[in-house]
């Protein structure tokens, strides 16, 4: 069995709720920050990180992110014929970013049953899940932040962020001991407590590294929080027969599936860039608010 993290599934079946209207019949994973579908980023990160094969679960009306991923013939031979090297080159660079095959979950029955149709995928290899939701902006990527943990401990990784106040009760929760810093040892985790029972400030946030055992924890899962198969119910099976570590990630976290956190990240990642960065702060400051 490979030790190594070449592996990554993405979640992406969900209904895209928060975003009605433009959830109705093109995939929330396909909203755009700055000129870069969501989903992208967190492709991006898996593959910055070593990751060379992609699962993405999906559903109905998804197609998108599929030709998304692939090459686009006609669009490249418009491109190269008008003399558009580099719209070319950025182009191309998205077919052949990665090996990215994708499935089906079917019902959404929660996010324990979507990684767990990653068990063929996975084999008997580790494996990292990354919900595309979560934009993760950090100098070193936020996986590759936890892979190095992986390979140290060999162990499973979750990522971890501190919450302040009642926000907390939104996320899975650990309760866990620093073991170096910003490196702990989880005792326990509860998906989405109530602000009152959460035991700790440090949130689950959507990257994990797993071993291949985590399918028959899932198996074992009964439904929890929202009626829903939750891989923090399978986590904390599984933490009973082996150690599981968490990285407080160094880096900015954007929830991109929730409308506001999804205008702060656009005016961060716009604000970022070389091509646009200084009209946009321009036009920022001349606003009177
Ligand atoms: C999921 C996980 C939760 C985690 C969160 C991070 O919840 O179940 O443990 O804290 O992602 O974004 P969701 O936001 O899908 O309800």
């Amino acid at each position: 069995m490979s030790n190594k993290v070449r592996k990554a599934v993405f979640p992406a079946a969900g209904l895209g709720t928060r975003f009605l209207p433009a959830t109705k019949s093109s995939p929330k994973e396909m909203l755009t920050l700055v000129d870069k579908p969501l989903i992208q980023y967190s492709v991006e990160e898996a593959v910055a990180s070593g990751v060379e094969s992609i699962l993405i679960i999906t559903g109905r009306d998804k197609s998108s992110m599929e030709d998304h991923f692939d090459v686009s013939f006609e669009l490249e031979q418009v491109l190269k014929e008008r003399g558009k090297d580099e719209l070319l080159r950025v182009v191309r660079a998205v077919a052949d970013m990665a090996k990215i095959s994708y499935t089906r979950q079917g019902e959404a029955l929660g996010l324990g049953h979507a990684i767990y149709q990653a068990k063929g995928f996975a084999a008997d290899e580790p494996f990292a899940a990354l919900l595309p939701d979560d934009i993760i902006d950090a100098g070193k990527p936020a996986l590759k932040q936890m892979i190095e943990v992986f390979e140290k401990y060999d162990a499973p990784v979750i990522a971890t962020m501190q919450i302040d106040g009642e926000a907390i009760s939104r996320f899975g929760v650990i309760d866990a001991d620093e073991v170096e810093p910003n490196v702990y040892r989880i005792k326990d985790m509860v998906e989405k407590p109530a602000f009152a029972d959460a035991r700790s400030d440090l949130a689950i946030i959507g990257r994990y590294i797993f071993t291949p055992d985590i399918f028959e924890a899932i198996e074992r899962t009964p439904p929890g929080a929202g009626g829903e198969i939750q891989i923090t119910d399978a986590m904390r099976l599984l933490l009973k027969d082996r150690p599981f570590y968490a990285v407080k990630l160094d880096g900015v976290r954007h929830d991109a599936g929730d409308k506001l956190g999804f205008l702060i990240a656009t005016v961060e990642f716009a604000l970022k860039r070389e091509d646009l960065g200084e009209d946009f702060r321009k036009y920022l400051k001349s606003l009177k608010i």
